[in-house]
C-alpha cells in the first residue's frame, strides 16, 4: 500500500459561484481536529451555507486567506471540494496530494491531464460503489435526498392550490395530485415529502424493485407495462425507443390529471432520459407545476431550462403550466446539504487515514479503488 503523507492536513476552500455549499462544516472540522488532524478553511468558505469563520475557528480550524492559505494549500495532504476543481486549484497542490469531491464532467481533458501531470490522487464521489458499506459516504444519495425534498417545496410554493385535503368552514378543498417519475433516492424523498404535505401521490420507475419501494412509502405505482429495465449496480438502463414511447403513452393520462409533476430520472453516464414531451406538459391543467430535477443534465421534460421557470400555455386554455428547472436543488438548502456532504467526506477520510494519522491509500479496498479517478500520473 503506498504511503502518501504524514499527519494529515485537510483543506476546504470557497466553492466557485454560484455554488453555495461547502465541503466541510464546523462539526466535521471538530471531529477531524479531535482525530489529530490539521484542518485549514479558506476565510468565507462557509458564508453561503451559513457556517461562519468564527464557528470554524471555534471547531479548531485554521481559517486562512491570501499567502497563508496558498502556503497551506501547497502543503495539503487532502483537498476536499464540492464542485470539480479548477485547473489553478489543482496546480496549487503538491504532487501526491489527494482530492475528495465531485468531479463531473469527466470528459474535461484539461483537468484530467493536470491531475495526472501533478500526480494527484483524485477520489470522485460519482464513482463510489453503491454498496451497504459505502452508504455513509454516498454524496449522490445525501444530495439527492435534499433535492427530492426541495423539489416538492418548489412545486408547493408555485401551485395555486393546497397540497392537503382541507375541510374548513368555508368548504372542502380536495388534495393535490402529485406524480413522481424516477424513484431513486430523490424520487422516494419527493414522495415522502409530498405525502407529509397531504398530497395524493403516484409514481413510476423502470427498475424492477421500484413498484414495491413506491408502495412502501404510501404512493400508488403507475405500471406502464414495459417489464424490467435493470442495468448494472442497481441502476436503470436506457430504454429501447419503442419501450420509451409506450412508457410516454401510458404516463400521459396520469400526467394530464396531475397538479404537480416531479421528475428525477437518470441513467449514470448518459443524458437524462426524456420522459415528458412538450405536448404532455401542455395537456396539464393551467396552474399545474412541473419540477424537472434533471434539468441541468439534459432534462426529463421537454422545454425545461436549468435555473429558470418556463411558462407553457395549457392546451386547455385559461393559463400556463410552469416548468421549474432547479440548477442545483441541494445548493438551495446549503446549510444542511453541506452538513450531509461533510459527513460523507469525513467518512471517506476515516477510510483513508491510519490510526497514526498518516494517509494510506488501500487500492485493495473496493471503495478506494472505485472512487479513484487519477493516481500517480494515470487515469483509472
Ligand atoms: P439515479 O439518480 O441514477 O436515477 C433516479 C431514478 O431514475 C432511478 O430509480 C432510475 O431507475 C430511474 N430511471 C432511469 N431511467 C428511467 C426511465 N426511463 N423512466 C423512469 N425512471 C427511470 O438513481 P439513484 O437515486 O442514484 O439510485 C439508483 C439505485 O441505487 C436505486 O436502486 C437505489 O435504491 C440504489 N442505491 C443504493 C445505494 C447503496 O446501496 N449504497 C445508495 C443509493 C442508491
Amino acid at each position: 500500500m503506498p504511503k502518501v503523507g504524514g499527519v494529515s492536513t485537510i483543506v476546504a476552500l470557497r466553492e466557485p459561484p454560484p455554488e453555495t455549499r461547502v465541503a466541510l462544516v464546523p462539526d466535521a472540522v471538530a471531529s477531524l481536529v479531535r482525530g489529530g488532524h490539521v484542518v485549514v478553511i479558506q476565510a468565507g468558505a462557509g458564508e453561503h451555507a451559513f457556517h461562519t469563520d468564527a464557528a470554524y475557528a471555534a471547531a479548531g480550524a485554521r481559517v486562512l486567506s491570501g499567502a497563508e492559505l496558498a502556503a497551506a494549500l501547497g502543503g495539503a495532504d487532502v483537498l476536499t471540494h464540492v464542485r470539480a476543481l479548477a485547473v489553478e486549484r489543482i496546480q496549487a497542490l503538491r504532487p501526491g496530494a489527494v482530492t475528495v469531491g465531485l468531479d463531473a464532467p469527466f470528459d474535461d481533458e484539461a483537468r484530467l491531464s493536470v491531475l495526472n501531470a501533478r500526480k494527484i490522487t483524485a477520489l470522485s464521489f460519482e464513482r463510489l460503489p453503491r454498496t451497504s458499506r459505502a452508504q455513509a459516504m454516498d454524496v449522490l444519495s445525501s444530495q439527492a435526498f435534499a433535492a427530492g425534498y426541495r423539489a416538492v417545496l418548489e412545486a408547493a410554493i408555485r401551485l395555486p392550490r393546497f397540497f392537503p385535503l382541507a375541510m374548513t368552514a368555508a368548504g372542502t378543498v380536495p388534495p393535490a395530485k402529485v406524480v413522481v417519475l424516477g424513484v431513486g433516492v430523490a424520487g422516494l424523498q419527493a414522495i415522502a415529502t409530498a405525502r407529509r404535505l397531504g398530497a395524493q401521490v403516484s409514481a413510476n420507475d423502470i427498475r424492477p424493485d421500484s413498484a414495491e419501494e413506491v408502495r412502501s412509502v404510501g404512493a400508488t405505482f403507475i405500471d406502464v407495462g414495459i417489464g424490467e429495465a435493470a442495468g448494472t449496480g442497481g441502476y436503470a438502463r436506457d430504454l429501447e425507443v419503442s419501450a420509451a414511447r409506450r412508457q410516454q403513452e401510458a404516463l400521459a393520462p396520469h400526467i394530464a390529471d396531475a397538479d404537480v409533476l416531479i421528475t428525477t430520472a437518470a441513467v449514470p453516464g448518459r443524458a437524462a432520459p426524456r420522459l415528458v414531451t412538450a405536448e404532455m406538459v401542455a395537456a396539464m391543467r393551467p396552474g399545474s407545476v412541473v419540477v424537472d430535477l434533471a434539468a441541468a443534465s439534459g432534462g426529463n421534460v421537454e422545454g425545461s431550462r436549468p435555473g429558470q421557470d418556463v411558462r407553457v400555455p395549457s392546451a386547455r386554455g385559461g393559463g400556463d403550466v410552469v416548468i421549474v428547472g432547479p440548477a442545483s436543488a441541494p445548493s438551495d438548502l446549503p446549510a444542511d446539504s453541506s452538513r450531509l456532504y461533510a459527513k460523507n467526506v469525513t467518512n471517506v477520510l476515516a477510510l483513508l487515514i491510519d490510526e497514526d494519522g498518516s494517509l494510506r491509500l488501500d487500492f485493495a479496498d473496493d471503495i478506494v479503488a472505485g472512487m479513484c479517478l487519477t493516481h500517480d500520473g494515470s487515469s483509472r
